[in-house]
């Protein structure tokens, strides 16, 4: 059993004990809560010695003139007066005869608003002597949609007289009537001298409400990065809930007070070539229009930003931006110094790059450059001094060479330049190789010779060529001249049909000297000597030991000599020892007299045994002397 009617049970029984002289006495609750649409049960309960015989269900006009019969309970019979309930209403009846207690339960469907009144329930003693009756207030409740909350889309300026509407918030379709309340942050909002809120109401058809909130504020900067939204507060069965809105922001401007200049990028050392950008920023919003200047005259910009690209030292200076406040005609500005570095191109002096041998030479490397700078030196690839001075002494052909000064902006290393200069030593023509020849062609017999000779300045190569038999002087058919690294190159081909002297003659402002060589066996490759002359230069090309294929071929005619020498030698000296050759003791004595006698020369004894053989030879032929 509903607890409610247990509760009306027992104010009725109280009705009972305390109150016996009332032959009827009627108890309903005070109020009954109902969502739209729901059912609604309205218990009434009495107390009286029989079961009810006539039970009237009305409810109170909304004027507060009389009320409207709903419908009637006659001996178990019922009819409803008001087309409203037909077929929404239904009841039950039953009576505790121990108790002498009744309870009749109104059951309501699909509870309207129209519903919501003080509904009566009248009960009548059988004897229609007596009647007593009991109020319930009937309440029907719809909850709201979630409030839809829209900010103004404008900003609004501090500086309006006037409250601005900053947002309006709607709820629909509620019953009874909400609450709405509006937000600053964590703090609800009262209407006060800088606060307005308006709401308004519409009642729809059905019945149902639908609220607006209007908030009206005296924006303050500090609403910009305010949160507002509003909170409906509606009542439902038993309780008073709330639903919040989405937080908006507004847009609020302000003036400017200060500005600040800034450069991107803003820590860094600048140097020519950079890009550079330079702005400013107002503590108002929106953001003011402004003028920058640079050294005292008006720059334009682009969208309010100096933007310098490629910058020069000449983009050096003061900037300053400045904005005009047209209301109050106060000025606000800012200044920023700009500082860009440069690196000018090096100088090296003196120009001097010829030098004597054993010559001293101070180059001095320079650029001007807006910080301090490091030099560095570097002969061929390789570091040889810091400093911006390098001393060269007693120059020889070790001094020559590239030479590259390197300088760099110490704070700011990409900052740097370079150049290279080449320093040439004086020198001597030098023929560094003896003369080359190519296997001659078999085509047209020629032979192409090669010379190559180093000196400073670079020495001209001459040739003379001369058939090795007949003097005549020969003529090349092509030269070709090669400058090599410190040398010169020079390629001759020659028609070769007779053996020939080539002479390559190299020469320069300093001296001349020169290398020859004898052109001769072509059929088993070139075979020649090689004689050099030197004149009045000091300097000699040491001959070359190249004639290995020459002194090979005479070693070994020699040796062949020997040994048939030797072949005969052994043939006569075997006739003699078979006693064919008729020859006494005394040749052998002989022979090694001889022999010693030539160890006594101071021959070598190692002397071999071929020059023994041929010595016996000899010996043999001398016999007659004996
Ligand atoms: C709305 O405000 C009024 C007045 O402050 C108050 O009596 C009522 O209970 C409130 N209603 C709700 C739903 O909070
Ligand atoms: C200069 O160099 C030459 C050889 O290159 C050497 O003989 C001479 O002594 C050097 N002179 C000095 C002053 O060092
Ligand atoms: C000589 O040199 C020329 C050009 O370098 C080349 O064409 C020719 O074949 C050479 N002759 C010989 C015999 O090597
Ligand atoms: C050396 O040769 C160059 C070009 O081959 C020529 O101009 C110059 O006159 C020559 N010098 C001498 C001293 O012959
Ligand atoms: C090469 O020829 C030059 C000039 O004709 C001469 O002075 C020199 O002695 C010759 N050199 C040799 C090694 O024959």
């Amino acid at each position: 059993m509903d607890p409610r009617y247990v509760a009306l049970l027992v104010a009725g029984l109280h009705l009972l004990t305390c109150k016996t002289w009332a032959l009827v006495k009627v108890s309903m609750e005070d109020r009954v809560e109902v969502f739209l649409n729901n059912q609604a049960s309205i218990p009434c309960v009495y107390s009286m010695n029989e079961k009810a015989m006539i039970i009237t269900w009305s409810k109170k006009l909304p004027s507060r003139e009389g009320s409207k019969v709903l419908f009637m309970i006659e001996s178990e019979r019922w009819e409803i007066d008001d087309k409203d309930y037909t077929g929404r209403i239904s009841y039950t009846h039953s009576y505790n005869s121990t108790q002498s207690l009744g309870s009749i339960v109104l059951t309501i469907d699909k509870v309207q608003l129209s519903d919501e009144s003080e509904i009566i329930c009248k009960v009548k003693d059988n004897t229609l002597a007596e009647e007593d009756e009991g109020h319930t207030q009937l309440q029907v409740f719809n909850p709201p949609s979630i409030p839809a909350i829209l900010g103004t889309d404008k900003g609004i300026s501090v500086d309006e007289d006037k409250l601005s509407m900053v947002a309006d918030c709607k709820v629909d379709n509620v019953y009874p009537r909400p609450n709405i309340t509006w937000y600053r942050g964590t703090f609800p909002l009262q209407s006060s001298r800088d606060v307005k809120i308006m709401d308004r109401v519409t009642k729809n058809p059905s019945g149902l409400f639908t609220v607006y909130s209007d908030l009206h504020l005296k924006v303050v900067r500090e609403d910009e990065h305010a949160e507002f939204y509003c909170e409906v507060n509606y009542f439902t069965p038993g309780e008073k809930r709330m639903m919040e809105s989405n937080k908006i922001n507004i847009t609020v401007f302000y003036p400017t007070t200060e500005v600040t200049m800034w450069a991107n990028p803003a820590e860094k050392l600048l140097k020519e070539g950079d890009t550079l950008e330079i702005g400013c920023t107002g503590n108002g919003n929106p953001q003011p229009i402004f003028t920058f200047y640079k050294n005292e005259n008006e720059v334009s910009t682009e969208n309010e930003l100096l933007v310098l690209k490629e910058v020069k030292r000449s983009d050096s200076g003061t900037y300053v931006c400045q904005i005009l406040d047209f209301e109050t005609y106060r000025q606000f500005e800012d200044s920023i110094d700009i500082m860009i570095h440069y690196l000018d191109e090096i100088v090296v002096t003196p120009e001097k790059r010829v030098l004597d041998q054993g010559e001293d030479l101070t180059l001095t490397c320079n650029a001007l450059a807006s910080l301090s700078t490091q030099t560095e030196w570097y002969k061929d690839g390789v570091h040889v001094s810091e400093g911006h001075v390098l001393k060269l002494h007693n120059a020889s052909s070790i001094t020559e060479g590239t030479y590259l000064c390197k300088v760099t902006v110490i704070s700011l290393p990409e900052l740097q330049k370079q150049t290279s200069l080449h320093i040439n030593v004086r020198a001597n023509p030098k023929i560094i190789e003896e003369i080359v020849v190519s296997p001659r062609n078999k085509g047209d017999h020629s032979v192409n010779l090669t010379c190559f000779a180093q000196g400073y300045p670079k020495p001209n190569i001459t040739w003379n060529l001369n058939d090795l038999k007949t003097g005549e002087p020969l003529t090349e058919s092509s030269v070709e001249y090669h400058e090599k690294g410190v040398g010169v190159l020079s390629i001759i081909s020659v028609k070769a049909d007779s053996e020939f002297t080539a002479n390559c003659t190299a020469f320069n402002e300093l001296g001349i000297t020169s290398a020859s060589r004898d052109v001769t066996t072509f059929d088993r490759g070139p075979t020649t000597t090689t004689a050099t002359h030197t004149k009045a230069t000091g300097i000699t090309v040491p001959p070359k030991k190249h004639q290995q294929g020459g002194s090979g071929v005479v070693i070994a005619v020699v040796i062949i000599c020997l040994l048939l020498l030797a072949i005969l030698g052994s043939f006569l000296y075997f006739l003699y020892k078979k006693g064919r050759l008729p020859c006494g003791r005394s040749g052998k004595q002989d022979f090694t007299k001889d022999n010693a006698n030539k160890d006594e020369t101071g021959m070598k004894s190692g002397k071999s045994e071929e020059a023994v053989l041929l010595q016996g030879v000899n010996g043999d032929k001398k016999s007659p002397t004996e």
